[in-house]
């Protein structure tokens, strides 16, 4: 090889080696805009980072009696892990008027749902739906997983006339199309929007 080549082999090298930390530096801070060209290149979903980084595929189903059995009257009752413990706290804090309902609860219970709320809130957790979210938020405090950015961007597809179907209502009524969202599975295998 002459001596040029060789330089121009070392060059090559560098610049492999050099891109990985830089592609990693990225994807961490890449929510929230459009994929650029490497990222699209590099980033099939994460389901390969997620094994890489240990992390738990899917949310934990609810498994708190009382979160059930209060905040199951009206809807669905969404994983913890769908917001940051901030956010539940303010909801819980503001149950006099939730989204135009009053919900009443008494002191025991509402400590108890919160303490479990909060406990496995979405900052707590490895799962890659909670990783996403925590990103996406900003630390921002929604009130609703419905505003979270990320949530949004996802659903940008599903379109107003298909969320006013009797069948759905709006976009909370998240087990309405994902089939396996009480299993705290929200993978696009297992979306079904009913007609
Ligand atoms: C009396 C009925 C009722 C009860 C009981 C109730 N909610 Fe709700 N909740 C609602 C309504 C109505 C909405 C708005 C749904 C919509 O916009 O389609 C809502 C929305 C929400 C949302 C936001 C969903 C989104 O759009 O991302 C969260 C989170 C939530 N409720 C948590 C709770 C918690 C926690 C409790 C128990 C402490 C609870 N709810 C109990 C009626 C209720
Ligand atoms: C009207 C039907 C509908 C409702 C209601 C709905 N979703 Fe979805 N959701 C979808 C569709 C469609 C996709 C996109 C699937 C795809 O990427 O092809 C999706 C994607 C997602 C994703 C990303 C999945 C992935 O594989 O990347 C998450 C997370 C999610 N939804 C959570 C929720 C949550 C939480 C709620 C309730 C607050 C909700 N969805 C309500 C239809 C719905």
């Amino acid at each position: 090889m002459n001596k040029r080549l060789k330089l121009l082999a070392i060059f090559a090298v560098i610049f492999l080696f050099a891109n990985g930390p830089y592609y990693v530096a990225v994807a961490d801070h890449g929510y929230g805009k459009e994929k650029s060209w490497h990222e699209k290149l590099f980033d099939r979903d994460d389901d390969d980072d997620d094994e890489k980084h240990h992390r738990k595929r899917y949310l934990a189903p609810v498994s708190n009696a009382a979160y059930k059995e209060e905040c199951g009257a009206c809807h669905f009752v969404y994983q913890p892990e769908l917001l940051p413990s901030a956010s539940w706290e303010r909801i819980l804090d503001s149950l006099e008027d939730h989204f135009g309902d009053a919900v009443e609860l008494d002191p025991d219970a509402s400590k108890t749902i919160l303490d479990y709320l909060s406990a496995n809130a979405a900052e707590h957790s490895s799962a890659k739906r909670a990783v996403k979210i925590m990103r996406s938020l900003r630390a921002t405090v929604p009130l609703r997983i419905t505003e979270i950015p990320y949530i949004r961007r996802k659903h940008h597809e599903v379109t107003p006339d298909v969320l006013k179907r009797e069948s759905i209502g709006s976009l909370s009524n998240c087990s309405a199309c994902h089939t396996t969202a009480e299993d705290g599975i929200y993978e696009d295998d297992y979306v079904v929007i009913p007609k």
